[in-house]
């Protein structure tokens, strides 16, 4: 079977990195990275958007440079990621803070920066950007994330749009926000924002959402109050092992907001960044136990944690080390063959530390590697070291060479900050 994704990296690309970099490992194409960033400019032309890469999925520094070369800016969620995206080049005023749990000190930072605006999520805590902004006699720029209770149907660990979860405030709440604000000197509003989930597969939910964002924005409009902006978040999918699915969708969603002259903003973060990556692993052994067969990699869930975490279905390609094979041999994902079923799973001491379940492979050996597709975003972000792992390097195939984001870690680095 073929994978589209996998015409992106090379079966002889991939042994060579293995063999000079090691494994676990990294592997991100940059013409795959264009092309999601394309996608999305394509989409969206002759409209006036501004993309925010979500820093969350991939806040590796080559990656976020590329993305910041296209005209993007940033959605981050911490005063690291904020430094992060400034240190990648992401212009101040093209950078916006999310997030349920800003610390003061993040608060400040981000506005001694001067970024785009700041998203927020209670009102306690716009209140304390108010205290912040008048201690340091600076008019803020802010939004507030309303909630629209939307249901994006998908795992329940990754929607946000419901009422009742922790994210946002009700559009009441949200309403007496903005009133506050507007008789605030130290407060103005930029913008409306709502995120609604991750790995969102279709528009509907979008078109929902936007029609409560358009409502709200035409109350906020006849109390006087009209932000420049309206953020439709992220969310947007890339099933695992293809690229993302075409944006019209939401685009179409959209144009309530346009139509209203809404300057728009999207923060899409797995769906740029997923395709892009694979996680190369080597096998160690093979063993079978009560009729199962495993495959035992170097990589486990420290490295790669959405199978463990979500049960989610990344299709893994089996590349031997024997020469000459053209294509790897592909598994899992969506489509589960039927055949000699394996179990492919890492070193770590839990039952949930598994790639794939009941894959069919052809047979393997010891030093061959399986490739983990789509884990461009939420790998390497979402790695530990757990079990006292170093972390994986991080390469990136540009122009037919691979060149090192990121070295792997060592036990020094891991014990570096223990006294
Ligand atoms: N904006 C906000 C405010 C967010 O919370 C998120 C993701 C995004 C944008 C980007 O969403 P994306 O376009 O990547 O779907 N670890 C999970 C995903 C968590 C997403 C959290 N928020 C996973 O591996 O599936």
């Amino acid at each position: 079977m073929k994978n589209g994704l996998l015409s992106y990296f090379p079966c002889e690309a991939m042994k060579y990195a293995a063999a000079r970099f090691g494994t676990p490992l990294f592997i991100y194409s940059r013409e795959l990275l264009e092309k999601q960033t394309d996608t999305y400019i394509r989409a969206f032309s002759g409209t006036d958007v501004l993309f925010c890469y979500a820093m969350k999925a991939n806040s590796c520094r080559g990656l976020c440079e590329i993305i910041a070369d296209k005209d993007f800016g940033a959605d981050v969620v911490s005063g690291g990621e904020l430094f992060r995206a400034l240190r990648a080049g992401f212009p101040h005023n093209k950078i916006i803070f999310s997030g349920v749990g800003k610390t003061e000190e993040e608060l400040e930072y981000a506005i001694n920066e001067d970024i785009l605006f700041i998203n927020a999520e209670s009102f306690e805590e716009l209140k304390l950007i108010e205290k912040i902004a008048a201690r340091l006699a600076k008019k803020i720029r802010f939004s507030v994330r309303i909630n629209p209770d939307v249901d994006p149907h998908t795992h329940s660990y990754i929607s946000t749009g419901r009422a009742g979860s922790k994210f946002g405030v009700s559009p009441d709440e949200a309403f007496a926000m903005y009133a506050y604000a507007s008789k605030s000197e130290f407060l103005s509003a930029a913008a409306v924002h709502f995120h609604i989930g991750s790995q969102i597969a279709s528009a509907e939910p979008f078109i929902l959402a936007v029609k409560r964002m358009t409502a709200f924005l035409d109350r906020l409009a006849e109390f006087g109050i009209s932000p420049e902006y309206a953020d439709i978040g992220g969310g947007w999918g890339a099933a695992e092992g293809c690229e993302m699915s075409s944006p019209d969708g939401l685009r179409k969603a959209a144009e309530p907001l346009l139509a209203r002259g809404k300057k728009l903003i999207l923060e899409p973060g797995r769906s740029i960044a997923a395709p892009c990556g694979i996680l190369l692993t080597k096998i160690l052994y093979e063993k079978e136990n009560g009729g199962k067969k495993y495959l035992i990699t170097d990589g486990g869930m420290n490295d790669f944690l959405r199978p463990s975490l979500y049960g989610a279905k990344h299709p893994v390609a089996l590349i031997k080390k024997d020469a000459g094979q053209a294509e790897p041999f592909i598994g899992g994902g969506a489509d589960i063959i039927s055949g000699q079923a394996f179990e492919v799973a890492g070193p770590i001491c839990e039952s949930g530390d598994y790639f794939a379940h009941d894959i069919s492979m052809p047979e393997s050996s010891g030093g061959d590697l399986i490739a983990i597709l789509s884990a461009g975003a939420y790998g390497f972000s979402m790695s530990s070291n757990y079990n006292s792992r170093p972390r994986a390097a991080e390469v990136i195939l540009e122009n037919g060479k691979m060149r090192l984001l990121r070295r792997r870690e060592t036990i020094q680095d891991i014990i570096s900050l223990e006294l």
